[in-house]
């Protein structure tokens, strides 16, 4: 059977290296949320860029540009973070680059992984069916906050970690045990659980905890993007 790893730090990703699995890269707080949005919301294909000056550079191209910089949107971007930019009437059939603090950061750390989706609360479900089909080994990398261990990515790998572990996946890694027994105790009231945690409470100073409680939703959306030559895509 497959097994599925939690790497808690980008920086950690190399120690991971398989280069067969699946990569599900997840940034609840909110990268990972908006892109899983803009898809349910037709948006055409989406770049995850390292740097601002290269994303603001696909405005040339015809592309949207959104992203942020510790979680505050940057001048010369069409809009941030906040999956609540990606209405339907903004995003559909349209190009959009997108540059954030630790998001798209992990997506181009694993960028060469034999298959690399993209992964939140909003869209576990059809993200599980989605890696069964694959049926390979699983690494769920968190985005963490610059690349240090945060609590909400650990909680969604831990939600992950279970609901593969109830379809035979194995568990050989000591981090995904970590995350599942966090998720067990957090999955009463997430948003309780995560009260204290710092990437919730900077977005809260910053007055987006409407962008915190849909982040935390289970199931909205049912698109799983994933990464096909260097674009993410969505095939539905
Ligand atoms: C990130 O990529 O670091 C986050 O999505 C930050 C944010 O919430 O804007």
């Amino acid at each position: 059977m497959p097994s599925v790893s939690v790497c808690f730090s980008p920086i950690l990703f190399p120690l991971f290296k398989n280069d067969d699995a699946v990569v599900v890269v997840v940034d609840v707080l909110r990268a990972t949320s908006a892109i899983v949005t803009g898809f349910d919301h037709g948006v055409n294909v989406m770049v995850a860029v390292a740097g601002i000056e290269e994303t603001l550079s696909y405005k040339d191209k015809g592309y949207l540009v959104a992203g942020e910089r510790n979680g505050e949107m940057q001048e010369g971007f069409d809009f941030g973070n906040s999956p609540f930019s990606y209405k339907p009437e903004v995003v559909k059939g349209r190009n959009v680059a997108i540059s954030t603090t630790n998001g798209t950061q992990a997506v181009v750390a694993a960028k060469d992984s034999h298959k690399l989706f993209i992964g939140a609360f909003l869209n576990i479900s059809a993200l599980c069916k989605r890696i069964l089909n694959e049926n390979r080994d699983v690494i769920v990398l968190c985005a963490g906050w610059k690349n240090k261990f945060n609590l909400e990515d650990t909680l969604f790998a831990g939600a992950l970690a279970e609901k593969l572990a109830g379809n035979g996946y194995l568990l050989n890694c000591d981090s995904a045990l970590a995350a599942i027994e966090l998720w067990k105790n957090a999955k009463p009231d997430v948003n309780a659980f995560l009260a204290t945690s710092s990437h919730r409470n900077r977005l809260k100073h910053l007055d987006l905890e409407a962008d915190i409680k849909y982040c935390l939703t289970l199931d909205l959306c049912k698109s799983v993007p994933e990464l096909e030559a260097g674009v993410l895509v969505w095939k539905d």
